[in-house]
């Protein structure tokens, strides 16, 4: 079955006001958002100034066809960044004109590094939007440019970025608005920098991990590094990073991590985000992590090598 859904119909009267929403990455999880939001207004901003065409095959197998407008600078509720965490600054600071027309900024991405970046590019602007920050549990990989298959299904959580401000998000649909972002971020911060860059370099499936005696006792020292530097920052993590790590590996063992999706397909992996951002925490405190350097170099060295 294909449906084609243009994202710009009017609201039924009974249902609440449409929010407005312009999403800038249309890749897997920006198409795969577009589609929970369609029944919103939805607007893009893409790199040919265009609208986009996205399809998408939501979990029965159905096809849909997405038709979004490019955004056409009129105030909006919602500006959500979905590039890759290296992309984020770059995309944004052309949109500088326009921050007066923007309510919020929602940065729906992994890796760290790049919400302070964005804060701190915002703090020079008088009317600056209030900037989110969410990670999600969903799961979509791109088939071709324009496809997007939805292989997982998940939850959104949103929080301010600012820990101060704790004022209540307004409305995003299919969006959980949570007080304890920074310690949720941080939480599945720690998990990707276990099974990222493990299965980058040795291009196993994360179920390798666990199945491979060698690999495990590696990611064992790994874990350990991590939960050792998260204390040293008074980070919290309620939970032993080696058994939840092993946990989610074991539960995703058929998976291939973003980060090795990336290497197979030769484009950079965000691992500068994930496992280099803890790197520079550790060097701000004069810490080592023999381990995380180890698999960075490795990843390095491979992506020179090929
Ligand atoms: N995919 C998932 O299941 C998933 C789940 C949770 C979190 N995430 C996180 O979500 C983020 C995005 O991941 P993804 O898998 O959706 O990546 P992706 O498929 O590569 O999508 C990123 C999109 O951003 C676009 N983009 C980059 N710079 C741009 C610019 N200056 N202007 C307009 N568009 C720009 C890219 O366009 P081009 O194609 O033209 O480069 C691409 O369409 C990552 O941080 C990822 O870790 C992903």
């Amino acid at each position: 079955m294909t449906t084609a859904v243009s994202t710009s119909a009017a609201p039924h009267p009974r249902n609440p006001p449409a929010a407005s929403i312009t999403l800038l990455g249309m890749g897997a999880i920006g198409t795969l958002m577009a589609w929970h939001w369609r029944s919103q207004r939805l607007f893009c901003l893409s790199r040919s100034q265009q609208g986009c065409e996205r399809r998408i095959q939501d979990q029965q197998g159905a096809n849909h066809t997405l038709l979004l407008p490019h955004w056409d600078h009129a105030p909006t509720d919602w500006l959500v960044i979905t590039t890759k965490a290296a992309d984020t600054l770059n995309a944004l600071r052309p949109l500088q004109p326009d921050l007066p027309r923007i309510n919020n900024i929602l940065l729906l991405q992994n890796g760290m590094g790049q919400q302070q970046q964005v804060a701190e590019w915002l703090s020079q602007f008088s009317q600056a939007p209030q900037l989110w920050v969410g990670i999600s549990t969903e799961g979509a990989y791109r088939s071709s440019q324009q496809q997007v298959i939805w292989a997982g299904c998940g939850e959104t959580c949103i929080g301010r970025w600012s820990e101060q401000d704790r004022i209540p998000a307004p409305a995003l649909p299919n969006t959980r608005s949570v007080s304890d972002i920074h310690t949720r971020m941080r939480a599945k911060l720690a998990i990707n920098a276990v099974i990222n860059p493990m299965t980058a370099v040795l291009q196993c499936r994360n179920g390798e991990l666990l199945s491979n005696a060698d690999y495990s006792r590696q990611m064992t020292l790994l874990a350990n590094e991590i939960q050792w530097l998260y204390q040293q920052l008074g980070w919290s993590l309620d939970f032993s990073l080696a058994q939840r790590a092993a946990e989610v590996a074991q539960a995703t063992a058929n998976n291939l991590s973003s980060s090795l999706q990336d290497v197979l397909n030769q484009r950079p992996t965000e691992l500068n985000y994930i496992t280099g951002f803890l790197l520079q925490q550790a060097q701000k405190h004069q810490l080592s992590l023999p381990h995380s350097e180890y698999w960075l170099q490795q990843l390095g060295e491979r992506s020179r090598n090929e």
